[in-house]
This record gives structure tokens, sequence and C-alpha cells, in this order.
């Protein structure tokens, strides 16, 4: 965290949010984490708000502790009938975002966003996000972050998606392996095992994967079934380990299976997680959940969008995927965010940004040499001309603007220019996040 945003979870409110909601007779505050009856009314509006029943105490009380350190943000009616439940509810907290050239850049991470249907198109969603989005800048954050329930919501506060994921289905017997031996073994593992290992190495791999944030300690505990309101799932759990020829650990995968007695034979095989630190344990890990016996298909979500694996079945038809947009990402400070990232080309250039919230706009010289960009306003002709939420797609490396200039949602005004931005903005491997926030 940098200095900018220490005290992030008590920097104030923002006023112009707070008095757009009191003018509705309602009333934006922030809540004190450590204060326990608030707190659990809090969680139970943001359950409440993306249709989830109602926690255990076992949930509720991890749920307390797992996310006290975020900065939480209510909205009260006071005059309702259940004053103490807000109607609105947000969560913020400043998170290193892994970019291109294994750096990282400060990014604010926005959850929880929900109004009660009570309270719905008012405008309190836009008043929160908002808030969220001036925060971020007066601390100093130059980029906003989110995982979207719809994908019609964030475009108009500037958010465009950055990353993509895919669901995968596999038809197993289709799907023979062609991607060769690989050295090292693959053993079951307890859960507990898995779950004590997982977050070290998906720490290792946050360090390079373009697109990554840090998880969190509940969300492993959930995956794994410590902390579940779902104990089904988490009694069919199973857990393997990869080590290479040296028998240092270096591929984990978390699975569970579903079938029947009229469908022993062609079981489902669910990936709930696959983390692999080299590709011998990628592979390894595929081919032992692929040729697994009495399975006929494997489904794996959240996985990125050039998985390795569809070269390394003998029918690459075996694998149906389905892309969806993952990352979203909303720059606040055009030099700052672009400077913190490397670039695989040198590249002098100018883009004219537009931002109706005003954080980004600007036209902007970019001169990139040996990776590092030197970003100054200027008065030149821009070679493109583009919203934030174009530039936000861009960022990380993961989205064409060739194709956005196809799409009509970039405007090139040099010739080739969006080839240039692409050389050197674009990156081999597309950025990906496993995981929700
Ligand atoms: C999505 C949600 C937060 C919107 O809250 P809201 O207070 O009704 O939204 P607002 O009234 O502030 O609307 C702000 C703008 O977003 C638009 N909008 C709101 N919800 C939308 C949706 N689901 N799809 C498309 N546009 C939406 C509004 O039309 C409005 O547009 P405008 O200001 O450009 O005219 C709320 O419906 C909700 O809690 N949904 C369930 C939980 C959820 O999906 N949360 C989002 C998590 S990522």
């Amino acid at each position: 965290m940098s200095n900018t945003s220490e005290g992030f979870a008590s920097t104030p409110i923002d006023s112009a949010s707070a008095a757009a909601i009191a003018d509705q007779g309602l009333r934006l505050g922030l809540v004190d984490t450590s204060d326990t009856p608030t707190f659990t009314a809090w969680l139970r509006a943001d359950h409440r708000g993306f249709h989830g029943p109602e926690a255990s105490d076992e949930m509720m009380a991890a749920s307390l502790a797992g996310y006290a350190d975020r900065r939480t943000t209510a909205v009260w009616d006071d005059a309702g009938r259940d004053a103490p439940t807000p109607v609105a509810t947000v969560n913020s907290w400043p998170a290193p975002l892994t970019v291109p050239g294994a750096r990282e850049v400060e990014a604010w991470a926005i959850s929880s966003v929900t109004v009660a249907p009570t309270h719905r198109r008012r405008g309190i969603a836009r008043a929160l996000l908002e808030a969220e989005l001036r925060t971020a800048d007066a601390l100093g954050i130059p980029l906003a972050t989110l995982t979207v329930s719809e994908s019609t919501i964030y475009g108009r506060f500037g958010f465009a998606p950055a990353t993509f994921n895919t669901a995968l289905t596999i038809a197993t017997h289709r799907a023979t392996w062609i991607g060769g031996a690989v050295p090292g073994s693959t053993h079951f593992i307890p859960v507990p095992e898995f779950r004590a290992e997982l977050p070290a190495m998906q720490e290792r791999l946050r360090s390079t994967g373009v697109g990554q944030i840090p998880s969190w300690s509940l969300r492993w505990d959930q995956l794994t079934g410590v902390v579940t309101d779902d104990k089904s799932r988490t009694a069919k759990l199973r857990a393997v380990a990869y080590q290479d020829a040296g028998g240092a650990l270096r591929g984990l995968a978390l699975f569970h299976l579903d079938g029947n007695d009229e469908s022993f034979s062609t079981q489902t095989l669910s990936v709930d997680y696959l983390a692999s630190e080299t590709d011998d344990a990628y592979a390894a890990l595929w081919r032992f959940l692929l040729e697994m016996d009495l399975v006929s298909t494997v489904k794996a979500s959240d996985r990125p969008a050039d998985e390795p694996l569809l070269w390394q079945v003998a029918d690459i038809r075996a694998i149906k995927v389905e892309p969806y947009d993952h990352v979203w990402t909303r720059i606040l400070d055009v030099p700052a965010a672009l400077a913190a990232r490397r670039y695989a080309a040198d590249l002098e250039t100018v883009i004219a940004v537009d931002d109706n919230l005003g954080f980004a706009a600007g036209t902007f010289a970019l001169s990139i040499s040996g990776g590092v960009a030197t970003v100054t306003e200027t008065d030149a002709p821009a070679a493109l001309a583009l919203r934030v939420n174009e530039l936000s797609a861009l960022y990380l490396g993961g989205v064409s603007a060739e194709v956005l200039v196809a799409a009509g949602r970039v405007e090139e005004r040099e010739p080739g220019g969006a080839a240039a931005l692409d050389t050197a903005f674009r990156s081999a491997r597309a950025p990906w996040l496993p995981f929700w926030f």
C-alpha cells in the first residue's frame, strides 16, 4: 500500500454524494467494521442484494473478520421500517494490480455494490460509484477496478472490460491427450493441505500474472470448504498436487465429481481451481483431470482467454470455450497509470482522451523508450481519440486498439496509429484473474 492510500478506510465520505443521497431523505456513511451489530446488518444487506441466502452464524462470524479491513460504505433509510439495515452497500480497498512488465499499479478495488430492490433506480448506485471514484482520485490512486454482475452497468462510469475469462466444457472421450509425457508426479493431497499451500503459490503467480490482484484468506476458506454454507459441495472436494522431478511443488488442483447411479460411468468433473507455476505442472494436472475414468465431461470456469490446453488435445472441438468479460478497469490518472506498466516496443504518439466524469480527460503525448513510458499533456494533434473506457480496456494489453477502431470505439486520426499502439501495449499472454471480487 502506498503512503497516499494509508488510512483509506477512514477517509471521510464524499460530500457531493452524501448531499445527493441526503436530498432523497437518506443517509450515506461509513460503517465501523468493528461495530458488530452495524457491520452484521451491512453484511446481511450485501447478501440479500445479491439474492444470497441468509448467512449461517459461522459464515457471518467469518465475514465479520474477513472483510473488516475494507472501506465499507452504506446508505441508510432512517425513516424505514428496518432502519438499521442499509438500503445500499459498497466496499473498496487499494489493491496492487499486476501490469505488464511484472510491475504493480495501485488500483481501487470496488465490490459489494448493492441497492435494495425497494430503493432501486433512484440514482443511489450512481452516487456510490461516483463517491468511490472521487475518493480513489483524492487518495492519488490512478485507476479503479471491479468485476461485474451485469456488463451493462459500469460503462457509464468510465469502466470497460480489460480481461476476459472463459468457461470450458470438455468432452473427455474426444479430448485425447497429445501434449506429450511430462516429468514429475501427481499425488492426491488432503483438501486442508491444498488450502495451506495455495495462497503462497497464488502470490507467486500474481507477481508476474498481468491482471491479478491479491486474493484474501476468506476466499480460500470458502473455496476449500473451511467456511461454507454449501456442505454438499465441500464433501465432494478432492485435491491433487503436482511435484516436479526434483520433488518441488509446482501445481495444485481442486475438483469435485457429480454423477449418480444412472450416469455412473459418465460423471461430470468440475475443476474448482487449477494453479500451475510451470508448463509441466499445467500439462500434468490437465492430463490427470481429462483422463479420469468414469468421467465424460470436464467443466472449468474462470480460466484464461488463451488456455494452452486447446493445443494439447487431439480434437480441438472437444473443448467448448465460452468467453466472458471479467476484470473491468477505469483509469483516473492517465500519466500515472500509463507510466506504471512496461511496454513491448518504443512508441511516440498522442492520444486524446474523453471522460464524461472529468478525471482522465485531456490530450497526452506518450513517449515510450526501452519499455518505459513518459506521459505529458500536450496541444499536439492526436493520433488516436478515445474515451477513458477504451483506454482502460487497452491498458492491460489484452484488448487490441485495431479491433476497437474496427468497432468504431476508437477514432484513428493518423493512419497506423492503432497498430503502433498495439505493438507497444499488447502482451503475448492474455491478462487473467482467476477469481471474482
Ligand atoms: C445494479 C444496482 C446496484 C443499480 O442500483 P440503482 O441504485 O438502481 O442504480 P441507479 O439508479 O443509480 O442507476 C444508475 C445508472 O445505471 C443504470 N442501471 C442501473 N442498474 C442497471 C442495470 N442492472 N443494467 C443496466 N443499467 C443499469 C441506470 O439506468 C442509471 O443510468 P443513468 O444514470 O445513466 O441514467 C442494483 O440494481 C442492484 O443492487 N442490483 C443487484 C446487485 C448487483 O447486480 N450489483 C452490481 C454488482 S457488480
